[in-house]
C-alpha cells in the first residue's frame, strides 16, 4: 500500500500557531529567513521523536514544553498540537483520511507546580464504511469501534504521557485498528529530515547493515552509495548506479567516475574517490568541492529505488549551480513518484521548475506567528495567469507572490 501524508496540522509549536499544510507528492516551501519553514520540519521530526522515544523524551530533547511552545501572544501557551492526516488503513481515502493528533497540555496542579498531559487520538478506516478511533486521555484509553476484534486487554492505568505511537497498546486479538495504528507509527518513525553535514559526508563511513537509507546528516554517504552500486537488473546491469553517474557527469562535467573503495588501513570503512578530467590519480571526497558533496548526496537520495515514505530536505539549492538545479528538480520529481518529499529553498531558479500546487509561500507576521501557506494554490495560479507566462520563480523573486521582504 502506498502510504501518504496528506496534510500536517500544527498549533502553538514554535512559530506555527495555526498551520494547516496540505502535502502532495512534492511540496516546496519558500519565504524569508525565520518565516517558520524549518519549524514545519521540526514538527514532523517531533512526531518521529515521539514514535522512537516517547513524548516526554521528545520534549526533553527539544528543551522542554516551554521552549517549543509558541512564545508570542498575550499569555503563555498551555497546549501544543501536532497532527497528520493520511492514508494508512485499507479504506482510507483523500475524502475520508486517517488521522493522528497529539496534544500536550500544561496544567497548573498547585501554586508552584505544572504538569504535562497528553491527549492522543487516532482515527482510521480498517473496513468499508467503518471509522474507528483510539483515544488516550490522561490515564484512560478509549477504543471506539464496531469491530468485535478491536478490544483491549487492560485499558486502565496507562501513564499520562504514554503514546500509542511509541508503544503498542495491549490489543486482545489481531485487530485491524491496531494494525492501522502501527502503520501510522511506522510511517512517522521513518520520516527523514535531510540536512547534510558536508564535513561528515566527506569522511569514510563504517560499513553497516543500516546502509539502506542515507542518514539525515549524510554521514553514511559512502556506505549508501555502495548499496546503490550493488543494485542490478535481470541482465546484471548496475542500472541505478549508471543513471546516478550520468547525472553526476551532467552536473559536474569534469567528474569522469566515482569509486567507492575500502578505506586504506581499515577493514570496515568505505571511502569515496573521484576521477577528474585532466588530473592524475584520484581525488578523495575529503578534497572535493562543497557542491560536489551536496550533489552526490542529493542524487543518491533521488536515485534511491526505495526511499523512506517522507523525506524533508533543507535548503536544496545550498551550494549548487542554478543550471544543475534544473536537472536536480527533474530527478526530484521522478523520485516523488516513489515517495513523498517536502523541501525548503531560497532559489528562484528551483522555484521556476514547480507547479502552483507544489509551491508553498511562507510568511511571518508581526505577532511572531507564521502564515503557512500564505497563499492558496488558486491564488498562486491567479497571479501566474495575470503575469502572461512569467516563470513562477521570477514572480516570487519580484515579490508578486508574497514570501519576500
Ligand atoms: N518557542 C518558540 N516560539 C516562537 N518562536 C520561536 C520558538 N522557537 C523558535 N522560534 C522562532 O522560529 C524562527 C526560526 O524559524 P525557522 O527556523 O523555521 O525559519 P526558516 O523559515 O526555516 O528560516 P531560514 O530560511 O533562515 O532557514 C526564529 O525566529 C525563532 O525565534
Ligand atoms: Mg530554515
Amino acid at each position: 500500500m502506498n502510504h501518504r501524508i496528506l496534510g500536517l496540522t500544527v498549533r502553538n509549536f514554535r512559530t506555527l500557531t495555526d498551520t494547516k499544510l496540505p502535502l502532495g507528492a512534492l511540496t516546496v516551501m519558500v519565504g524569508p529567513n525565520a518565516a517558520g519553514k524549518s519549524n514545519v520540519f521540526h514538527a514532523l521530526e517531533f512526531l518521529r521523536g515521539v514514535s522512537h522515544d516517547g513524548i516526554a523524551s521528545a520534549l526533553t530533547e527539544r528543551g522542554g514544553f516551554e521552549r517549543v511552545a509558541f512564545r508570542g501572544g498575550p499569555k503563555p501557551v498551555s497546549r501544543i498540537t501536532i497532527g497528520v492526516e493520511g492514508i494508512w488503513s485499507e479504506f482510507a481515502s483523500e475524502e475520508s483520511p486517517d488521522r493522528y493528533e497529539l496534544s500536550v497540555n500544561r496544567r497548573r496542579v498547585s501554586t508552584l507546580e505544572h504538569r504535562l498531559y497528553r491527549h492522543e487520538r487516532f482515527t482510521q478506516h480498517p473496513r468499508q464504511d467503518t471509522e474507528t478511533s483510539v483515544e488516550l486521555k490522561s490515564a484512560a484509553v478509549e477504543v471506539n469501534s464496531p469491530l468485535a476484534t478491536d478490544g483491549l486487554e487492560d485499558p486502565a492505568g496507562i501513564d499520562r504521557m504514554a503514546s500509542a505511537l511509541h508503544r503498542p497498546l495491549p490489543w486482545t486479538t489481531d485487530s485491524p485498528t491496531a494494525h492501522a495504528v502501527a502503520e501510522i507509527s511506522r510511517h512517522l518513525s521513518e520520516v527523514r529530515v535531510f540536512d547534510p553535514d558536508v564535513r561528515a559526508a566527506r569522511q569514510p563511513s563504517p560499513i553497516t547493515s543500516s546502509g539502506r537509507h542515507l542518514e539525515d546528516d549524510a554521514s553514511n554517504l559512502a556506505d549508501f552509495l555502495k548499496t546503490l552500486q550493488a543494485i542490478r537488473n535481470d541482465k546484471g546491469r548496475r542500472y541505478v548506479w549508471e543513471a546516478l553517474l550520468n547525472d553526476v557527469r551532467a552536473v559536474i562535467p569534469q567528474i569522469r567516475d566515482v569509486h567507492v573503495v575500502d578505506t586504506p588501513g581499515t577493514y570496515d570503512h568505505l571511502s569515496i574517490e573521484l576521477e577528474e578530467e585532466g588530473l592524475r590519480g584520484r581525488t578523495r571526497l575529503e578534497d572535493a568541492s562543497f557542491g560536489t558533496v551536496r550533489v552526490l548526496c542529493l542524487l543518491a537520495i533521488f536515485h534511491d529505488p526505495e526511499p523512506p515514505a517522507l523525506t524533508c530536505i533543507e535548503e536544496i539549492d545550498h551550494g549548487i549551480h542554478p543550471h544543475a538545479l534544473e536537472l536536480l528538480a527533474g530527478r526530484l520529481r521522478e523520485a516523488s513518484r516513489r515517495a513523498q518529499f517536502l523541501i525548503t529553498t531560497h532559489s528562484p531558479v528551483f522555484v521556476s521548475e514547480l507547479t502552483p500546487e507544489e509551491f508553498v509561500v511562507c510568511e511571518r507576521g508581526t505577532d511572531g506567528a507564521s502564515r503557512i501557506p500564505a497563499l492558496t494554490p488558486d491564488e498562486v495560479q491567479e497571479v501566474i495567469d495575470a503575469s502572461e507566462g512569467m516563470p513562477i520563480g521570477e514572480l516570487w523573486f519580484a515579490n508578486t507572490l508574497g514570501g519576500g521582504l
